[in-house]
């Protein structure tokens, strides 16, 4: 898991390859295999391939997004507000597992924040998704994750990038480097 940890980073350029369908399978699992609060699951997902809503999806923040215009495959996750407090963290954690699945995988992957984004003056980063993807109002749109097979290198994670500073023991202050 370490390994997995510190090897993942966030891609935005991939191979025009399709991904498998055993693998999109297998992210849909990653997906339902999440904890919830309350194990209420709110999560919802729409799984996106085709490549006119990638290409729409991709102009849904005007920094941020535009590389989904070249990924082969977009979970984007929701949740349904009405049923728990803790929808935004029932959200991530799914998107996350998803990326780390991903990653098991052989695939990149990256986060486009959608929540208390715009899309332009006047519309918010969600309501433009909603539209494109027919989504109820109901449903709250927390991130959308591009995927797939990588088409950029990026480094490693190495020692020299944890930041030790901001983790104490027992109390806030005490350095944990100090004890550890
Ligand atoms: C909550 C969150 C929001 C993010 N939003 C975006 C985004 O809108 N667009 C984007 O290209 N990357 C986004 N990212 C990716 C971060 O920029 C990236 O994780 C960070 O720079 C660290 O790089 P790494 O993932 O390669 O370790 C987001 C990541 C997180 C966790």
């Amino acid at each position: 898991m370490l390994d997995l940890l510190y090897d993942r980073r966030s891609i935005r350029k991939y191979s025009p390859a399709a991904i498998e369908k055993d693998k999109i399978q297998n992210l849909v699992k990653a997906a339902l295999l999440a904890p919830s609060g309350r194990g209420i699951q709110p999560q919802r997902f729409i799984i996106v391939e085709d490549h006119d809503l990638l290409q729409k999806l991709s102009l849904a923040r005007e920094h941020g997004s535009a590389f989904l215009s070249g990924a082969p495959l977009c979970i984007v996750v929701l949740a349904d507000s009405s049923l728990t407090d803790v929808w935004t963290e029932d959200a991530s954690i799914a998107a996350i597992i998803i990326q780390l699945a991903a990653k098991s995988m052989g695939l990149g992957s990256c986060w486009v924040q959608v929540r208390n984004r715009n899309q332009s003056e006047g519309k918010t980063t969600e309501e433009y998704i909603q539209e494109v993807l027919n989504i109820p109002q109901g449903l709250k749109v927390e991130c959308m994750i591009g995927l797939g097979y990588p088409a950029e290198q990026k480094l490693r994670r190495t020692e020299q990038d944890l930041q030790y500073q901001n983790i104490f023991v027992n109390q806030y202050g005490t350095e944990f480097l100090n004890k550890y």
